[in-house]
């Protein structure tokens, strides 16, 4: 399908149809964007919203969190997992703090040599916090791009890795850069689902590649065992 039908039919869906209630969709701080998405790496949203709030509570800002002790830290993140994370996250607050005056750089390249932060965190931190074009590219979102444009191969593997990038960059709105980022999330989230897709409620059903071809169970490819 076309790139940019795609783009339009997404933008339109997510300011109809997608989440605008969710806790971190009510600021555009950097500091809790980054929160959210490093909370949201690998934890779903109903398990993070809690513990966000806690966590703004007690470290309100940057600073804060970068003065904190990392067992206060670790301690608030029990529960979350992957405790790398909170180790990552105390690790940038001091970077942030100490390296740029406790301001968020608004440059991906800056933002991923920072602990914690890969390209699609870096990408979502743009868009959402500074409204810049910036392509993210996390697993529900590479799931989106193998259905609608019947991208063969396994997403995990770099060739398919390496395409799947180009296509987000290609992808990317002039303007709406905020709803079309929530957009993938949502769609990925609550309607293009690993199992059990909604197909009758996709914004993509009419020029999808899976749905078409009923090949919805099988994109994208997983891994031989
Ligand atoms: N997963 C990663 N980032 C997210 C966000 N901003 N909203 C909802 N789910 C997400």
């Amino acid at each position: 399908p076309a790139l940019s039908k795609f783009t339009a039919a997404l933008v339109r869906w997510q300011k109809k149809h997608g989440r605008h209630d969710l806790p971190w969709q009510q600021t555009t701080d950097p500091y809790r964007i980054w929160l959210s998405e490093i909370m949201l790496q690998q934890t779903q949203v109903q398990t993070v919203i809690p513990y966000y709030a806690r966590f703004l509570e007690r470290f309100p800002t940057v600073d804060a969190l970068a003065k904190a002790d990392i067992n206060d830290v670790l301690t608030l993140w029990a529960g979350l997992g992957y405790y790398a994370r909170a180790r990552n996250l105390h690790a940038c607050a001091q970077a942030i703090a100490t390296t740029y005056q406790g301001k968020f750089p608004n440059d991906p390249a800056l933002l991923t040599a920072l602990p914690g932060i890969g390209r699609s965190t870096a990408a979502a931190i743009c868009a959402f916090a500074f409204g810049h074009r910036a392509a993210i590219l996390d697993g529900n979102v590479k799931r989106v791009f193998c259905r609608v444009f019947g991208i063969e191969g396994v997403p995990t593997t770099s060739a398919v890795d390496k395409q799947l990038w180009l296509l987000a960059e290609s992808l990317l709105p002039k303007k709406d850069i905020e709803a079309y980022t929530q957009g993938l999330m949502d769609l990925g989230a609550t309607c293009c689902t690993r199992t059990k897709a909604r197909c009758d409620t996709c914004p993509m059903a009419g020029f999808c590649h899976a749905q078409q071809k009923d090949r919805v169970s099988e994109l994208p490819h997983r891994k031989a065992k």
